[in-house]
């Protein structure tokens, strides 16, 4: 039927032959600079404690923080998100706004460390200090007060600011987070500190090793202020809103399950565009890769440049610095491959 020779015409795979034409044929890659790394601070505790559920990660002390930060700084990564747990938790979750608190001195501490040499943020959001777990003040029938978690988050912000703080990450997903916290931030004179807004912020499953880490307390769910995940054209209305109140970069959260909520959000928006790739998408590839079931390098490495071809500018990972050196890895035996000429 076809003469041979004449078909196929077009042969993509002319472009897959050697190492050097998929590297120059490739739309994305993953830098270090993309790359920002969350991590746990627990106040009260002489050594890092490991989080079960999560192979690898720990509860830092200050010193183990300290260190994590120059080793993060120095493998290029551009940022670091801290979490803070405190000893204590309360109703109204004090540690949040004591200038004292283990989330403010851990910002200080990585600001003396590695000045601006990294991005600094902070997760802005109740549910690491209060006792119910949630990420706002009840009222009195136990529902998530969210006029009242605005007055808090704005403490919040002025706190970590002074802290030291370039970027606040606000994840309690209230309405109007945005707008109270930057309207807080300027009356302060922190007109320079910028907000990454969870914009898109799902109720998971995928949270649970978080949990583990901050040592939740949370009996319930988060479904009456986080998202549905049946829900895709809601994330755009969150979106609207977001830019509106003044959000300098939006994210999307979590990340592998919801690549198409953050195909759309980039599609929109001129600001920089973020995906945290959260705990349980973490211990998912980590206890596969235990077991033996995957390839755990390769299966990191895919995932992240799934981000970027999704549309993200940068990603949240708990892979960061492994990542980072990877990335630069890569780029090195691109180096020796050329100089043995292929
Ligand atoms: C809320 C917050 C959560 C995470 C980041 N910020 C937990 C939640 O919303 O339930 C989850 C991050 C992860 O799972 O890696 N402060």
């Amino acid at each position: 039927m076809f003469s041979h020779g004449a078909f196929p015409d077009v042969r993509p795979r002319r472009l897959r032959t050697t190492a050097a034409m998929r590297r120059m044929t490739a739309e994305h890659r993953v830098h270090p600079a993309d790359l920002v790394l969350p991590a746990f601070v627990r106040e009260g505790i002489a050594e890092p404690a490991p989080i079960s559920s999560m192979p690898g990660v720990v509860q830092h002390t200050l010193d183990s923080l300290r260190r994590a930060a120059a080793e993060a700084a120095d493998a290029g990564v551009a940022g670091i998100m801290l979490f803070g747990v405190p000893e204590v938790k309360d109703a109204v979750g004090t540690a949040a706004t004591d200038p004292g608190g283990i989330l403010q001195v851990a910002l200080g501490v990585v600001r003396e460390e590695v000045g601006d040499a990294l991005v600094v943020m902070s997760d802005l959001c109740l549910d690491e200090t209060t006792d119910h777990g949630h990420c706002g003040l009840l009222d009195e029938r136990g529902r998530v007060d969210n006029d009242a978690t605005l007055a808090r988050y704005a403490e919040m912000a002025v706190v970590q600011a002074e802290a030291g703080a370039h970027v606040l990450g606000p994840s309690g997903m209230m309405d109007g987070q945005i707008g109270h916290v930057r309207r807080a931030l300027d009356a302060a004179g922190h007109r320079d500190v910028a907000l990454l807004a969870y914009t898109a912020k799902y109720t998971s499953a995928f949270y649970g090793p978080f949990r583990e880490a901050v040592e939740s307390g949370l009996t319930g769910d988060r479904m009456t202020y986080q998202q549905d995940p049946a829900n895709g054209r809601e994330a755009m209305r969150e979106l609207s809103q977001d830019l509106a109140e003044g959000a300098d970069m939006v994210m999307v959260k979590p990340g592998l399950p919801y690549l198409d909520v953050l195909r759309r959000v980039a599609d929109e928006v001129a600001v920089p565009v973020a995906a945290y790739q959260i705990s349980g998408e973490y211990a998912m590839v980590e206890a596969a890769a235990e077991k033996g079931w995957i390839e755990r390098e390769r299966a990191i490495d895919e995932t992240l440049v799934c981000f970027k071809r999704a549309g993200a500018d940068v990603i949240l990972t708990y892979w960061a610095v492994e990542a980072a050196r990877r990335a630069d890895r890569i780029e090195a035996l691109a180096e020796e491959v050329r100089e043995a000429g292929g």
